[in-house]
């Protein structure tokens, strides 16, 4: 069901812009020599996921991984099963992972173990946002946008039950409101 009240706007689509070009820019001058492959992990960062594969100045290929997460609406449990695997091999190539938002830090710690066993020559993190807690993620995030407050955003890619996927900026909703899509 659509949450009654609409979000308030906490990240401007131009701000949002400007920062994932610098991300873009980082990752080119990171990768200089290099064909990285960009996995997003869907569905919430199909659009970071588009912003930033054109923010880099370099040739890049790009792949998509589905996964759920077993646990309440609320929480993840980390126990996450993977429903679109990747299509490309990934062995020895120069993995980027594109996250949408990193909560518990939870499904990235599952992903990239899974995503480890085949070997990349390299893997690195890149979320949009971070939210600013103790989470539980074992590894570093080298690319991150934004560090939020421990609140339900939506917008840019990230919805609430399926709803405000399309907004082309990031707001939040009223905790009461605040259920994972
Ligand atoms: P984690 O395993 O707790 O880090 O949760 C990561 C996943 O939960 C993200 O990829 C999102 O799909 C979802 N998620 C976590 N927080 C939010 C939020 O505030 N809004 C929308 N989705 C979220």
């Amino acid at each position: 069901m659509k949450p009654e009240r609409g979000p308030e706007e906490l990240i401007s689509a131009m701000t949002i812009h400007n920062r994932v070009k610098e991300m873009g820019q980082m990752i080119t001058k990171d990768y200089q020599g290099e064909r990285p492959i960009l996995l997003g992990l869907l569905k919430g960062s199909f659009i970071f996921m588009a912003d930033l594969c054109r923010s880099i100045d370099l040739d890049t290929d790009v792949d998509f991984m589905e996964v759920t997460s077993y646990g309440t609406q609320q929480t993840s449990s980390g126990i996450v099963r993977i429903v679109k695997d990747l299509t490309e091999s990934i062995t020895d190539r120069h993995v980027i992972l594109v996250e949408d938002i990193i909560d518990t830090g939870l499904t990235l710690n599952h992903i990239i173990g899974s995503i480890q066993l085949k070997k990349p020559a390299s893997l690195k993190v890149a979320a949009l946002l971070v939210k600013y807690k103790k989470h539980n993620l074992q590894y570093p995030i080298e690319y991150m946008g934004f560090e939020i407050e421990d609140r339900f955003v939506v917008g840019y890619g990230m919805d609430a039950s399926h709803h405000f996927r399309n907004l082309p900026w990031i707001g939040t909703l009223d905790s009461e409101q605040s259920v994972r899509g």
